[in-house]
């Protein structure tokens, strides 16, 4: 809980100091010009081949015994952020925190030690971070 409050009082302060509460805070395009699959996108995030989001996370998924405690829960998180900042989020979470630990789940450039055949393949594709996208925006409580 007290990490909690620490990571969130970070994310205002980066909030504030980039400007981001000014509307830079979101994509509010699809990135394919359609809606995602959330029941493909609940897949992904607690796979462990895929999404790798409970390695961080944690959130309703009783079914996996192992959840993450560095991040927040990801319960209401469809409540918390819009469609628009979640997509965001996802492509690319050091666009609003510099000093994220989350990967950049959609970009290809600018990164360090990527492995030679991952190299200038994004995690997901835009297909995915839709399905993504779309599974968080049904966590409203
Ligand atoms: C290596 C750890 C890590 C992984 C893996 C990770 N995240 Fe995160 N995530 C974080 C941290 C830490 C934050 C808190 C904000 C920050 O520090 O950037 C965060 C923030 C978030 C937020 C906003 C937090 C909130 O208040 O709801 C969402 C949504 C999110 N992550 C979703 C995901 C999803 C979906 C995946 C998998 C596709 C994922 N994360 C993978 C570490 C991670």
């Amino acid at each position: 809980m007290k990490r909690r409050a620490v990571v969130l009082a970070t994310v205002v302060a980066v909030f504030s100091m980039l400007g981001v509460a000014h509307g830079q805070d979101a994509i509010s395009e699809s990135l394919t010009g359609a809606k995602g699959d959330p029941v493909r996108g609940r897949a992904i995030v607690a796979s462990r081949q895929v999404g790798l989001c409970l390695l961080c996370h944690s959130g309703p998924f009783p079914e996996e015994r192992f959840q993450g405690n560095l991040a927040p829960d990801l319960r209401g998180a469809g409540a918390r952020w819009s469609e628009g900042q979640l997509r965001l989020r996802i492509v690319d979470s050091s666009r609003i925190n510099p000093a994220t630990i989350m990967p950049a789940y959609h970009r290809s450039e600018g990164l360090a030690r990527v492995a030679p055949a991952w190299r200038g393949k994004p995690v997901l594709s835009a297909q995915q971070i839709e399905d993504v996208v779309a599974f968080l925006m049904t966590l409203r409580d």
